[in-house]
């Protein structure tokens, strides 16, 4: 059985396609991809303002939260394919997991970047007596993170070049069933983040008032 080839394979039936399920495999890996690009960039943002955190603590915080469910949205894609990896999915096995570096890391990467969010949000919330504290698990986690997303994204900058645009192209050639739902996830884990920088940026005020 051979690996899907993409652009899609105009002489396989896209039944037959579908029934391998190696189309889900492609969608899977554009819409991972595609949030890979969005964090990518927004990540980016995020480092210039932690160079010059107090004249950009709101733009910092606006950034962060944005990033929220996008990041969250990708937890869940790679999350399935793992999951249907394990559940030994045909087309998932014939893609294989991802290298064994890269697949050691991803469980590192999805916890740090949960707790570098958790801290930076309930730095936000947090009564003074916990600023001390909640500053340094987010300063300390974000070193941590930030050795282990530098892997992850170099390990995966190629995936991410190949497959972060072909839903966001009209060539027939790219087209694959799914696209206009793929780029609405991505278009709306967005939307739900400038939503939460609308509702966290203000807590700004509140958070340094008090401590
Ligand atoms: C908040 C930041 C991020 C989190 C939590 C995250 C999480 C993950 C996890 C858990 C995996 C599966 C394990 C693996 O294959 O490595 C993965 C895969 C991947 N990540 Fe990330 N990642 C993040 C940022 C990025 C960025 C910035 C890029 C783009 C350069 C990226 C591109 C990819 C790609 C292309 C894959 C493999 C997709 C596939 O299954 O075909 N990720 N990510
Ligand atoms: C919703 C998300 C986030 C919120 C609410 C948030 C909140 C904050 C706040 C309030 C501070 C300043 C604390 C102070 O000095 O009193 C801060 C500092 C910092 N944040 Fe975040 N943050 C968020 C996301 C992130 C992300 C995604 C990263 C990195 C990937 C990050 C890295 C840092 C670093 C390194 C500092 C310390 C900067 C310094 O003092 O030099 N934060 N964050």
């Amino acid at each position: 059985m051979n690996p899907p080839q993409y652009p899609v394979d105009q002489t396989e039936a896209s039944g037959a396609r579908r029934l391998r399920g190696v189309d889900g495999v492609e969608a899977n890996s554009r819409l991972t991809a595609a949030l890979g690009l969005v964090l990518f960039v927004l990540l980016a943002g995020e480092g210039v303002t932690i160079l010059r955190i107090r004249p950009l603590l709101s733009e910092h915080v606006a950034i962060g939260a944005l990033l929220l469910p996008p990041a969250v949205l990708k937890m869940a894609t790679t999350g399935y394919r793992m999951a249907a990896y394990y559940r030994r999915i045909p087309a998932y096995r014939l893609k294989g997991p991802p290298p064994v570096v890269l697949r050691v890391l991803g469980p590192f990467v999805v916890v740090l970047t949960a707790e570098v969010l958790a801290s930076g949000v309930a730095l936000l919330y947090a009564g003074p007596q916990w600023h001390r504290t909640l500053l340094l698990l987010h300063k300390a986690g974000f070193i941590v993170w930030l050795a282990a997303m530098s892997i992850h994204v170099l390990g995966h900058l190629m995936e991410t070049y190949h497959h972060a645009w072909r839903d966001w192209v009209t060539a027939r050639r790219w087209k694959l069933s799914g696209g206009g739902v793929r780029r609405a996830l991505v278009i709306a884990s967005i939307a739900l983040g400038a939503l939460l920088a609308l509702l966290l940026t203000p807590r700004i005020g509140v958070a340094v008032s008090t401590h």
